[in-house]
């Protein structure tokens, strides 16, 4: 017997009630149970007690999470870590922790700029910012925690593009390599590592550069890129979110012999929101999701003056 297709009305139905599913990740996620599972299975009494938490309702909840592969149930009311599971290991390398959580927890930006998405629809704006007064960077500058937790998840995401992007170009090219908006220098730390000629220079808030793992060849400048990228480099890298912001505003380096150099740079290779004629380069390492905009999961931006 062949399984009939889904109807349009078990389309809509699917995707309205598995909000479960996503609720009870972040539940999870936030509970940490993944990582208390580590050493192995546990039964669901001792996970209701380190976390605090309702056991009958805490197994319903592991229950219904082992019916899509998170979790796995080796003996009765036993519970242990499937593939899946693993993924919400706050400390693991490639984990998707501090993405659920940032996603996922209320007050969290994306979270809380779902709310928002009617009054966006309406008028253009983010959601976040009308929700809550402030934009998400704002915001964060006084929510530490989620900062922390924003600056984690990059680390995170950049973990699978990092050593792509780092080898599909000949950055030894440059002497020194400056990331815009660079996060907690995952990105550069990896082409460094990659390019043992080059310098960096991580250029980004001041509260995110400072939690930044030290790296030898790389320096730390916190700053407002809408003020001025106050740094002085031979290549400019900006990935993920960072490079939309090139067209919106970026104030490039303001120092006279950049200046000059700009100047002697033939005009014909300008791009989006390049303001010194220089070159942009978008590359795509991975994933559909370059949106044009220098945007996606994958793409990086670089703008690189031509040699004077
Ligand atoms: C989407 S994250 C991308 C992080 C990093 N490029 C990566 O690929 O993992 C955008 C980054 O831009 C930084 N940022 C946002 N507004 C900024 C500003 N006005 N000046 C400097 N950095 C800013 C954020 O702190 C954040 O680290």
């Amino acid at each position: 017997m062949t399984m009939s297709a889904q109807t349009p009305q078990e389309q809509i139905l699917g995707i309205v009630n598995n909000h479960w599913q996503s609720c009870c990740v972040g539940a999870a996620a936030q509970l940490e149970l993944a990582d208390l599972l580590a050493d192995g299975p546990l039964h669901v009494d001792v996970l209701a007690e380190r976390t605090k938490t309702h056991a009958p309702s805490l197994y319903r909840m592991l229950r219904a999470l082992e019916s899509t592969g998170i979790f796995t149930q080796p003996s009765p009311h036993v519970f242990a870590n499937t593939p899946a599971s693993e993924c919400l290991r706050r400390r693991l390398a490639g984990s998707n922790w501090a993405w659920i959580r940032f996603t996922l927890s209320a007050g969290a930006p994306v979270f809380e700029g779902w709310r928002g998405l009617m009054q966006s629809l309406q008028n253009g704006r983010p959601g976040f910012d009308q929700v809550t007064g402030q934009n998400a960077w704002e915001h964060m500058q006084t929510n530490p925690q989620t900062q922390t937790i924003f600056n984690q998840a990059m680390r995170d995401l950049s973990a699978s593009i990092s050593p792509a992007v780092a080898t599909s170009f000949d950055w030894s090219r440059f002497p020194i390599i400056a990331d815009i908006g660079g996060g907690i220098g995952s990105q550069l730390s990896c082409i460094l590592d990659t390019h043992p000629s080059c310098r960096g220079i991580l250029f980004d808030q001041p509260a995110v550069v400072a939690e930044a793992p030290e790296h030898g060849r790389m320096e730390r400048v916190g700053g407002d890129f809408f003020e001025e990228v106050a740094v002085l480099a031979d290549a400019y890298v900006m990935r993920l979110g960072s490079s939309r912001l090139v067209g919106r505003g970026i104030r490039w380096p303001s120092d006279e012999r950049e200046k000059r150099r700009r100047e002697r740079v033939a005009p014909d290779g300008g791009g989006v929101g390049d303001p010194g004629n220089a070159r942009v380069r978008y590359g795509q390492v991975d994933g559909p999701e370059h949106d044009g905009d220098g945007h996606g999961t994958g793409a990086y931006c670089c703008r690189i003056p031509r040699p004077v």
